[in-house]
């Protein structure tokens, strides 16, 4: 009786097993350096994804991604033309240089494969135009990495902005202050500080912080204006093209008006240091990135914490990702918030290239 009972189990997940493998996605990753090895971490936790192929051109990282994703013994590129020819590659994550995303992405799209592009998802508005084209024109799932869009504790206090908790969103106020420049000889170096590769610090790192103003604003910019300069660290790496210092002012399509600055050398002990996004409304003011917390208009009243702070999955915008490849759930980033990021920091990019206003509609690119 013990016997049947316990050869009945063993069958039972012998074959859920294989169902569950025959339903896993099979997924390659491309670009196995800092940020690639994070997203190789989080596909292989989920339980519907089999990583696949893992590519990189530096033999020591695709090493070291093919080690790390050993129990699923995936194939080894270096030529990530061979992931886009394989069939069986069902899923591409791309977490290449900003440079490479948007041809990369649109070849997987195109060879009818899922994407998780890392952001930003292009460094020009053309890359953009073409990505969305591609992205618009596929039946499969595009999720731009932009992951706080998957963080609950941001859902939760943009749901209740949006309900009208403080009234009229009036105006915007955000900075990404760092005490340091990215490390010279670091795992990027050798593409960070170069604008042609990744778009300059406003464009690969700050699009995070604009795809939050753009969230809770709830709408897009209409034009740009602001100075820039390499103020601190001139041609330091040498034949460095990137700013270390940026001004800029953005009005949106609603009528918001927002004020962004970052730097690279806001001293550790000085305060008002690191990145917030303060939303102004009608009726009080949101410190959005640090606590959620609500400061209302009337002099007496105490400020109200719009949503406590909550344990974030790690890996909750891969798992996201995943849902909308098996499940239909939709992407919580998806091509047109991928590219409108994008596009919010390459308008402002251009603003202090130009040194003049840009307009949205001159870049060219419909987001929808
Ligand atoms: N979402 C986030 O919070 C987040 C965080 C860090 C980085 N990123 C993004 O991830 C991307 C990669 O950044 P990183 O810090 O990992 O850089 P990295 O330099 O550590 O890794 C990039 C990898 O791409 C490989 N590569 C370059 N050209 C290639 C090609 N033609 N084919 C295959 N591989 C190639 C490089 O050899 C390198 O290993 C960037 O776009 C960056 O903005 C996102």
């Amino acid at each position: 009786m013990n016997l049947h009972r316990r050869s009945f189990l063993l069958g039972t997940a012998a074959s859920t097993l294989a169902a569950q493998s025959s339903n896993q996605i099979s997924t390659a990753v491309i670009g196995t350096g800092n940020r690639g090895s994070y997203l190789l971490s989080g596909v292989l936790e989920q339980p519907n994804a089999k990583v696949a192929a893992v590519c990189d051109i530096k033999p020591d990282r695709l090493d070291k991604a093919a080690s790390a994703a050993a129990k699923h013994n995936p194939k080894t590129y270096t030529d990530w033309r061979r992931i886009i020819d394989s069939k069986d590659i069902e899923a591409v994550f791309v977490a290449t240089p900003p440079h490479l995303h948007a041809q990369m992405a649109i070849a997987a799209l195109q060879a009818g494969k899922h994407v998780y592009c890392e952001k930003p998802i292009g460094v020009t508005a053309a890359q953009v135009r073409d990505l969305v084209k591609a992205a618009r024109s596929s039946k499969r799932v595009f999720t731009a990495g932009q992951q706080m869009r998957s963080y609950k504790q941001l859902n939760e206090a943009i749901g209740k902005i949006r309900e009208g908790v403080i009234g009229d969103v009036l105006m915007v106020k955000a900075q990404r202050h760092a005490t340091a420049d990215l490390a010279h000889d670091g795992s990027s170096g050798d593409w960070y500080f170069d604008v042609t590769k990744s778009g300059g610090y406003l464009i690969e790192q700050s699009v995070h912080n604009l795809d939050l103003c753009n969230w809770v604003i709830g709408a897009h910019p209409s034009r740009a204006s602001g100075f820039g300069a390499t103020q601190l660290y001139k041609n330091d790496p040498p034949g460095r093209t990137i700013f270390d210092c940026s001004l800029l002012n953005y009005d949106y399509t609603n009528g918001v008006k927002m004020s962004f600055t970052q730097n690279v050398f806001h001293p550790r002990t000085m305060p008002s240091g690191g990145q917030y996004v303060y939303v102004y409304g009608s009726k009080g003011a949101v410190d959005l990135m640090t606590a959620a917390t609500m400061h209302p208009m009337s002099r007496d009243a105490k400020p109200i914490v719009l949503a406590e702070k909550q344990q974030e999955s790690r890996h909750a915008h891969i798992t996201a990702f995943y849902d909308a490849v098996t499940k239909g759930a939709s992407s919580p980033a998806d091509i047109t918030i991928g590219a409108t990021a994008a596009l919010t920091a390459i308008l402002g990019h251009e603003a202090m290239v130009k040194q003049t206003v840009v307009n949205w509609k001159d870049l060219g690119v419909d987001v929808g």
